[in-house]
């Protein structure tokens, strides 16, 4: 399909009540190209890019270095007053990472064109590069003038403990961020996306989404541990989806004070994932349904599964499958993830996603999935 008639699409999607899918099907019929969109199996160009999905959340580079030796060794009890030490590593990795940048990735490798939304230093140039190669929006990244991108930097040692540290950075400059400028540019909001970031931004962003009635997907994570009761119960009231795993699922419950029952009828839809056990999906009122893992070929790294897991999902509502569906869609890149060195290494063959797709979940599952995935 053409820019051009992309570009119709998004337009007949902001003047119409139609679809997604719909206004794909008109935009094609106008340019005079017949994309195959309604039947599933059949294939489209990408997931429907005109769906603006915007990604708030952490940005940052994670460095991992390796010590040959023991850290024991060189912390010795009863001269712990002064610390001086410096390892001489021989191993140093430097990986992209940040919750809204892994899954901006994973969104980007199926088409989707995210809009990324975070805070970032002035030695962003190489990272956004890489993220505009791979179909990520990151004209709306806020630059910092004074502190570099947040940094994870840790050392393991060769017994694998770990002496680590993380730089916010540039990252609490993310509660300045307003969305206002950011709908504007992209002329509308579909979908917001608050996932770990500064607690200040997270908090502003919900309530930015909630204000201007964007539909809002909360995926608190890694913060529920810092965010205490009240400031939680604000991320996660009314949003259209609620993602977590099943630990998160108790500290929620246990800061909140509420009752899984509570949380269902706070939010549309709550998606909870269990590791190599899957993702339950549940409803108000309705019985949970468990969607199984796509079976891996080896466990390598497991570093973003969770962020895979969830670019996979909202590529999948944006465009516009069954929920069931866009969760068999987040396992698959899930799956791609742990069996790649780093979140944002892995690649995505259309073929061996489809294979994949109908051995964990038959070929009807697998062909409607197809129809959203790129060529
Ligand atoms: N062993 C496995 N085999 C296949 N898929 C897996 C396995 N472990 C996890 N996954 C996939 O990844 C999804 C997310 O896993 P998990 O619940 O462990 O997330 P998480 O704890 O949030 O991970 P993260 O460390 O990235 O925060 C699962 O629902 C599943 O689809
Ligand atoms: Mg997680």
């Amino acid at each position: 399909m053409t820019v051009e008639a992309w570009t119709r699409a998004r337009l007949i999607r902001l003047r119409t009540a139609h679809s997604p899918r719909r206004c794909l099907q008109i935009a094609a019929f106008v340019a005079g190209q017949s994309v195959p969109l309604a039947e599933p199996g059949l294939r489209r160009p990408v997931v429907c890019g005109f769906v603006n999905t915007v990604l708030t959340g952490s940005i940052a580079t994670d460095h991992l270095m390796r010590f040959p030796g023991r850290f024991r060794d060189s912390l010795l009890a009863g001269s712990l007053e002064n610390v001086s030490l410096s390892f001489l590593v021989d191993e140093l990795v430097i990986r992209r990472g940040g919750v809204a940048a892994n899954i901006a990735y994973g969104m980007g490798l199926l088409g989707a064109r995210p809009v990324l939304v975070g805070a970032v230093g002035a030695d962003f140039a190489d990272y956004r590069a890489w993220l505009e190669q791979h179909g990520v929006d990151t004209s709306s990244v806020h630059v910092s003038d004074l502190a570099h991108t947040a940094r994870f930097l840790c050392t393991t040692d060769a017994e694998l403990n770990q002496i680590a540290s993380f730089y916010a950075g540039a990252m609490s400059e993310a509660r300045n961020i307003s969305l206002a400028p950011v709908a504007e540019r992209l002329g509308g909001i579909d979908l917001v996306v608050v996932s770990p970031n500064d607690p200040e931004a997270m908090l502003r962003h919900t309530q930015e989404a909630r204000s201007a009635g964007y539909p809002l997907l909360a995926d608190p994570s890694q913060q529920l541990a810092r965010m205490e009761g009240p400031e939680l119960r604000r991320l996660v009231q009314g949003a259209a989806y609620l993602v977590t795993n099943e630990y998160e699922r108790d500290l929620l419950a246990s800061k909140t004070g509420w009752t899984d029952e509570q949380v269902l009828e706070q939010v549309g839809v709550r998606l909870t994932t269990i590791g190599s056990k899957g993702v339950e999906i549940q409803r108000s009122g309705e019985p949970a349904i468990t969607i199984p893992v796509v079976p891996e070929s080896g466990k390598v790294d497991p570093t973003g599964v969770g962020d895979a897991f969830r670019a996979g999902l909202l590529a999948g509502l944006g465009g516009d499958l069954p929920v069931p569906a866009c969760a068999r869609l987040g396992s698959l890149l899930a799956v791609y993830v742990l069996e790649t060195v780093g979140p944002q290494e892995y690649v995505m063959d259309r073929h061996d996603a489809v294979v994949r797709l109908t051995d964990a979940y038959g070929p009807q599952a697998a062909a409607e999935i197809a129809a959203v995935l790129p060529d």
